[in-house]
């Protein structure tokens, strides 16, 4: 039997989630990083997958001049990281610096992947479409990485509580 409920309760019981952080470079030199639970896969063949950015954003601003991100998906021990790049905004700091966050360089694009993620993507935009008070970026996967030892995945458990599946 269902019940009817408000919008807000109705999300507060769909965890866990998966989280991603999606990176974007600069007008110099730094890449940004920003949590992003909002990624969804979306095509086979070309590879494809979204990922909804809030207008406020610093990532938003950044995607205006960019056509190529990295989306990271991070492993069980990076619950600092998603809380953290999620938290503050590229505009006031260098995110991966203040955490001292280990990258490699991305092989396909200009981008860099975060050395201790489960899985990168290297990311081509191919198009956009708003969405209220959020815009839709897709973009063709050009690359895929994953950690050398298959590290699990990191979740959202719950409000502001990160952990793996424990599978
Ligand atoms: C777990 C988690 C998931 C998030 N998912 C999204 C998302 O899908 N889209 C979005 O626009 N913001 C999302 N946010 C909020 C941004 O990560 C946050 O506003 C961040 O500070 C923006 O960074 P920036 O200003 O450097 O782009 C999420 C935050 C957290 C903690």
């Amino acid at each position: 039997m269902q019940i009817l409920k408000s919008y807000r309760e109705t999300r507060a019981v769909q965890y866990p989630e998966p989280v991603s952080i999606v990176i974007v470079k600069d007008k110099g030199s730094r890449y940004n990083p920003m949590s992003a639970s909002w990624v969804t896969f979306t095509s086979i063949e070309p590879r494809m997958l979204v990922v909804s950015i809030g207008f406020e954003r610093y990532t938003y601003e950044l995607m205006q001049n960019q056509e190529e991100f990295v989306i990271s998906i991070p492993s069980e021990s990076m619950s600092a990281e998603v809380e953290f790049f999620g938290s503050n905004s590229g505009r006031d700091m260098d995110k991966l610096k203040e955490l001292g966050t280990l990258t490699q360089p991305a092989t396909v694009i200009d981008g860099v992947l975060l050395a201790e993620a489960s899985v990168n993507y290297e990311c081509r935009l191919t198009g956009t479409l708003k969405t209220g008070d959020h815009m839709i970026f897709a973009a063709e996967i050009v690359a895929s990485h994953m950690h050398a030892d298959l590290v699990p995945r990191l979740f959202m458990l719950g409000p502001k509580h990160f952990g793996g599946l424990g599978i």
